[in-house]
């Protein structure tokens, strides 16, 4: 479908300052932005990767759904991102289909983007976040 990418892949990671030690400092990658999402409740640093991104995740608080991921099975991959044209449209089309959803709505996201997520029971057991860009108006709503 039109507009369909790899937005990015995130990674949780105990503490900022050391994960972009290696990912910034030793594998050479630009940090574009270091940006609190507090809705989410974490703190993202995004990793310029080309024509996609690596978001590494530190969680605000231990309560908050990356503080709980980190707690349960440590730092690692966390999900990755599609990014889409229209999110309500995927929403609407993944709910009549009857995939599980955890945000039937979408939510703030990072650098104001809409995002949703869908639970890893319907994609193969990987967190998988849409997310529609600010500014990316569909084309047909
Ligand atoms: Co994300």
């Amino acid at each position: 479908m039109s507009g369909t990418r790899l937005d990015h892949i995130a990674i949780a990671v105990p503490n900022l300052k050391d994960a972009l030690r290696f990912y910034q400092e030793e594998l050479g990658l630009e940090c574009i932005s270091v940006e609190e999402v507090v809705e989410q409740g974490v703190r993202v640093a995004k990793l310029d990767l080309g024509n996609t991104h690596i978001e590494l995740l530190e969680p605000l608080s231990a309560d908050s759904p990356v503080g709980k991921f980190l707690q349960n099975r440590g730092p690692g991959l966390h999900h990755i991102c599609v990014g889409v044209d229209d999110i309500l449209k995927r929403l609407d089309t993944l709910k009549v289909q009857g995939a599980k959803l955890i945000d039937e709505q979408p939510k703030l996201g990072a650098g104001g983007a809409r995002i949703a997520f869908v639970h890893p029971k319907s994609t193969g057991g990987v967190l998988l976040e849409l997310s529609q860009p600010a500014g990316n108006k569909p084309s047909d709503h």
